[in-house]
């Protein structure tokens, strides 16, 4: 009696579909923001390769930067019936009209790296990824620790913000902005869009350059991309970046370890993009009616270059 009520238990167990086995029919449609950093490369690289391994069919589309590029993604997202959405937003605001539409058509949408601003929350299941505020108050934290050592010294400081009205550029510049006015020597007297990416980054850092009226004593780069870029300009121009001109930036990647290692940047401030693993479990927990977070956040270090040589091999992106 006892070993057919086990065989019973038996296989009522194997009927019942697994976790994994409802994971295994799933299907994501991801919208990513495009290509343009290091860091974005090394995001898409953990979405893709986390897919496969947990046997979720990945529907993933560039934008470009363009948010137009997002919502007709998403769109064809909804159209194609998928099971969840995924996507990392350009920009945050503009989202309420294609998210409800998601919403009415039952699809969960989960937010990854950065955040919407939408009147109701109900539109996103969760959201995952770095707190952008945080990661500009240490980076102004390793500025004031700096301009301790010089307390009568006024440094000026130019600033290269990323996308104009993505949460990236709008919380990194809040979170530096918000330390930094604690010393009154310490003042932003350029900042400008360098969208991110190394070429603008140059362009822009050029462009600082060539107004001669107040000398740069401080770059703060919203990515290591555009701090990358700008050492090129800085070099053009004669001078020695990490040493003429204090660069700090944010990301964590291996060019910007290299360059650390060099003696051209200063400070790296981490944001995690391997995202892949934690983005698929979410994904399977929300199509498996599990409860979930609404908020995940990561935890990142600060990387000055004394450690840059130590840290490098240990990199993972
Ligand atoms: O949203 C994360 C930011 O986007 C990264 O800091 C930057 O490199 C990327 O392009």
């Amino acid at each position: 009696m006892k070993l057919i009520a086990r065989r019973t238990l038996l296989a009522a167990a194997l009927a019942l579909p697994s976790v994994g086995a409802l994971a295994a029919g799933l299907t994501m449609g991801f919208s990513q923001v495009g290509a343009e950093s290091e860091w974005r490369t090394a995001n898409s690289a953990s979405i893709k390769a986390a897919a496969k391994e947990a046997g979720i069919t990945l529907k993933f589309a560039d934008a470009q930067q363009k948010q137009e590029n997002q919502v007709k993604a998403i769109r064809s997202y909804i159209a194609q019936k998928v099971d969840v959405i995924a996507f990392s937003p350009v920009v945050e605001s503009g989202w309420d009209t294609v998210l409800k539409e998601a919403k009415a058509a039952g699809i969960p949408v989960i937010l990854t790296d950065r955040a919407v601003k939408v009147a109701d929350p109900s539109l996103f299941v969760t959201f995952i990824g770095s707190d952008f505020v945080e990661e500009g108050r240490k980076a102004g934290r390793w500025l004031l620790e700096r301009a301790a050592k010089t307390p009568n010294a006024s440094l000026n400081i130019v600033e290269l913000q990323g996308t104009v009205g993505s949460a990236p550029a709008i919380d990194r510049k809040k979170g530096f902005e918000e330390v930094i006015k604690t010393n009154p020597k310490l003042q932003i007297i350029r900042s400008q869009s360098g969208e991110f990416t190394r070429a603008k980054g140059k362009e822009v850092m050029e462009s600082f350059l060539k107004q001669r009226d107040k000398k740069i004593d401080v770059l703060y780069a919203h990515n290591d991309d555009m701090a990358i870029g700008a050492i090129q300009a800085i070099e053009e121009a004669g001078l020695k970046p990490g040493v003429d001109i204090v660069i700090i930036s944010i990301d964590g990647v291996r060019g910007a370890f290299e360059a650390m290692k060099a003696g051209k940047l200063n400070v790296t401030v981490e944001c995690n993009p391997l995202l892949g693993p934690q983005l698929m479990q979410l994904a399977k927990d929300i199509v498996a009616k599990k409860p979930v977070d609404k908020r995940i956040t990561v935890n990142e270090g600060v990387f000055p270059a004394e450690v840059a040589a130590k840290e490098l091999p240990n990199r993972k992106y």
